[in-house]
């Protein structure tokens, strides 16, 4: 089983992404457990409070320390966190040897920013990893928490109905899949490739190796050269 909580300025963005397909599966099988708090609640005064603006002045506010330190705190009495993770387009960037490495875990936060970010002392006392899924930005932290928890989620053994597919993805040998086909064999005039149709499971094999290493050459030369 899998715990992950995350604390979210908008918790309403989270609230259609785990209820759904590959997701609700895994809920349904007591493989994941997602509990989405709003950091509100931790908030100061009548207008629960969580964001001043910026020392040294700029546009933007800033999400306040205590809040966070005060929802961190109080979500890890229970029982720690094996990481506590901050998504800020400056983190590292997500790739699939990442998400493979957070399945393992058993327990993680994720605490999903906005505005221009969090207070840096957050970051230094509390937070272990700081990941991005890419180089743009998003106006906040919950859609990439989802991406996240979607990626680690599959992963999880028994949460695929096919056990093996997860590892037959793009990317989980540093190659892009090949392509696939279904009936019609024949479709508006285009063929499925014979080799498909053959019944020849090594030659198949082989065909879509092939067609692997092709599609990564020509679309993501640098995946080639990653370790
Ligand atoms: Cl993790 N957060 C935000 N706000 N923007 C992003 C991101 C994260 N990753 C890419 N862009």
């Amino acid at each position: 089983m899998l715990e992950i909580d995350i604390l979210a300025v908008v918790p309403g963005l989270l609230e259609g992404p785990f209820s759904h397909s590959m997701m609700q599966r895994a809920k349904d099988r007591n493989l994941l457990k997602v509990r989405i708090v709003d950091l509100r609640q931790y908030g100061f005064g009548n207008y629960k409070q969580i964001d001043d603006t910026a020392f040294g002045g700029g546009a933007g506010m800033v999400l306040m320390a205590q809040p966070i330190a005060d929802a961190i705190r109080e979500l890890q009495s229970d029982r720690p966190y094996d990481e506590i993770i901050y998504l800020t387009p400056d983190g590292t960037t997500l790739n699939q040897s990442m998400a493979n490495q957070l399945s393992l875990k058993s327990r993680l936060l994720l605490i999903c920013g906005h505005y221009k970010g969090i207070d840096q002392r957050i970051r230094e006392k509390f937070v272990t990893m700081e990941i991005s899924i890419g180089d743009y930005v998003l106006s906040g932290g919950e859609l990439a928490a989802a991406v996240l928890v979607d990626a680690i989620g599959r992963l999880i053994p028994g949460v695929l109905n096919d056990g093996s597919s997860a590892l037959t993805d793009s990317f989980q040998d540093n190659l892009l899949a090949p392509p696939v086909y279904t009936r019609p064999a024949e479709w508006e005039g285009m063929k499925v490739p014979d080799i498909l149709l053959s019944g020849h499971e090594a030659k198949i094999d082989e065909w879509r190796y092939q067609q692997s290493i092709e599609r990564t050459t020509e679309r993501r030369p640098d995946l080639l050269s990653e370790e």
